[in-house]
């Protein structure tokens, strides 16, 4: 999965829908992100066929439920060989844990193991959220829970976070460089009224010290997809080269 290469979030009903979005780039290979919307109705046909077209697949499914069952499901998601994954840090180091336990399981032979990250609180989540509804103490704020489950799941064995962008580099600072930080919460500018709360443009976002950039709605919704996807690409490889 290149890093330069923004990921688009799929977030579609179908797949038909999603396979005619792809086609409006012609032959150009990118990283797409399948998540529930998508793979619920669709199930690992839509990953075969977007793996057959020759891009690069993040599989969202958010996991989060028993060790024993992340294991055996991380198992089966490896086998799909995808190139990146994701599960609830919320759920516990045992969880996580198994989840890397069981991609490593279900990885074939001479394949790549996916890419795992977690996911630390939502970028939906605003920081009165932590308190009034999940009772998270006063003298704790969202920023030191998020770096609180980035440090849960690194000693895990995960690879990095999917976090806001405002958060990357605290998170780094927190437990190291090499450790991946995913961001959604991508804007192409920052006047945004829709439910994402905590968000920067690609440019920002590659200073803030982000890995990975996921864009779903900017780029699905916009009237014209692939010049908006070319322009926060571009703004992302700026950004990157500055930093
Ligand atoms: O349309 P938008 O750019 O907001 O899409 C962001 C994508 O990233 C969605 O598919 C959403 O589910 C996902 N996501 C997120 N926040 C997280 C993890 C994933 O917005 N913490």
């Amino acid at each position: 999965m290149k890093k330069e290469l923004p990921i688009i979030a799929l977030d579609f009903p179908t797949g038909h829908e999603a396979l005619d979005f792809v086609d409006l780039f012609k032959s150009e290979k990118l990283n797409v992100k399948i998540g529930m919307e998508l793979f619920y109705i669709e199930g690992p046909s839509i990953v075969h066929e977007l793996k057959r077209r020759g891009h690069s697949i993040f599989l969202d499914l958010k996991l989060h439920d028993i060790p024993n069952t992340v294991k055996s499901a991380m198992a089966s998601l490896a086998r799909l060989e995808v190139d990146m994954v994701t599960v609830h840090c919320p759920g516990g180091s045992a969880m996580l844990t198994a989840a890397v336990e069981g991609l490593n399981e279900g990885t074939p032979e001479n394949g790549k193991r996916p890419i795992i990250v977690g996911i630390t609180q939502l970028t939906s989540t605003s920081p009165e959220q932590v308190h009034t509804e999940q009772l998270l103490d006063h003298k704790y704020t969202l920023e030191e829970s998020v770096i609180h489950y980035a440090t849960i799941a690194q000693k895990a064995g995960l690879d990095g976070v999917v976090s806001s962008p405002l958060e990357a580099k605290v998170i780094k600072d927190a437990v190291g460089n090499s450790f991946k930080v995913v961001t959604p919460g991508i804007r192409p500018e920052l006047n945004n009224d829709d439910d994402q709360k905590r968000i920067a443009t690609p440019n920002q976002a590659a200073h803030l010290m982000s890995d990975y950039l996921v864009i779903g709605r900017p780029i699905t919704q916009a009237a014209d997809p692939v010049a908006s996807y070319h322009q926060m690409k571009d703004d992302w490889n700026k950004g990157l080269l500055e930093r």
